[in-house]
């Protein structure tokens, strides 16, 4: 039996010290916060109260679904690393995957992070890597794509695709779970027009590969909510979302326990907000 950990959307700013940008800079975060104040301290305590937490009730793995940073700046990425070294997580246990919001200061923002601040996490986070535990199979995926800072869609590469549709095969051969963490949901989950703006656009290409064998599950993360779903025309849950950390804090915090190629919430954790 396995524990995975499942946070996501902690959106860390860097601190007023080390922000740079101008007036364009201020304008894109201030339409990117409508509604939720701009507190870098706040925000890196959301984290760490979250990590903390995962680390108290334990975890064979964790992955974080994205939307790491608000904008995807080095000083960003770097807070991300410093709360995380500071938790003191093995990074070997730890697969980070990147949202729309980690994108929008450049497109190869994330890539760039891999090679630099978070290094330590390429191993396990690299789009197109996999790990490989007794019970399961983790494939991050990003599904970000270039766009401007008022869009917020997402798409997964053919590349990509072809090698989640590995993971999931090594995983079905071994007769364990595959576990697909992604920023997007991979349904539609709005009406047409939204979908454009927000959604996977190709959730359609993505369903064969998600569905060729029962025993995969998405957990995911940008809906700043906690989800249960199911892939159309199923009887069982596959898809896991978990709320914002940057809004619940520790409370946004999901665990799933992994046996015999099954995955399910451990569900008496859901009401705890802290
Ligand atoms: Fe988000
Ligand atoms: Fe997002």
């Amino acid at each position: 039996m396995s524990v995975i950990a499942h946070l996501t959307d902690v959106h860390l700013i860097e601190s007023d010290a080390r922000r740079s940008g101008g007036f364009g800079a201020a304008a894109r975060r201030g339409f990117l916060n409508i509604g939720r104040p701009v507190d870098d301290g706040a925000r890196r305590l959301s984290f760490a109260a979250a990590l903390g937490r995962a680390m108290a009730l334990g975890f064979d793995h964790l992955v974080v679904t994205g939307d790491l940073t608000e904008e995807g700046t080095v000083e960003q990425f770097e807070a991300v690393a410093e709360v995380l070294d500071e938790a003191g997580v093995d990074p070997a246990r730890v697969t980070l995957v990147p949202g729309n919001h980690d994108v929008y200061a450049r497109a190869d923002a994330w890539g760039d992070a891999l090679a630099g601040p978070l290094r330590l996490y390429a191993r396990t986070s690299a789009p197109g890597s996999m790990v490989e535990l007794s019970d399961l199979v983790i494939a991050p995926v990003s599904t970000t794509r270039a766009q401007r800072w008022w869009r917020s869609a997402g798409e997964v590469s053919s590349p990509e695709r072809r090698s989640i549709g590995i993971a999931v095969q090594i995983a079905a051969r071994r007769g364990v779970a595959a576990v697909i963490a992604q920023h997007h949901p991979p349904t539609r989950v709005h009406r047409a027009a939204w979908h454009w703006f927000d959604g996977l656009l190709d959730h359609a290409a993505m369903r064969p590969v998600l569905r060729a064998v029962e025993s995969t599950y998405v957990l995911h993360g940008h809906l700043h909510e906690r989800r249960d779903d199911r892939f159309e025309g199923e009887a069982n849950p596959h898809i896991f979302g978990a709320a914002a950390v940057m809004i619940e804090q520790g409370g946004a915090l999901r665990r799933y326990r992994v046996e015999g190629a099954e995955l399910a919430p451990v569900e008496a954790e859901g009401a705890h907000r802290g």
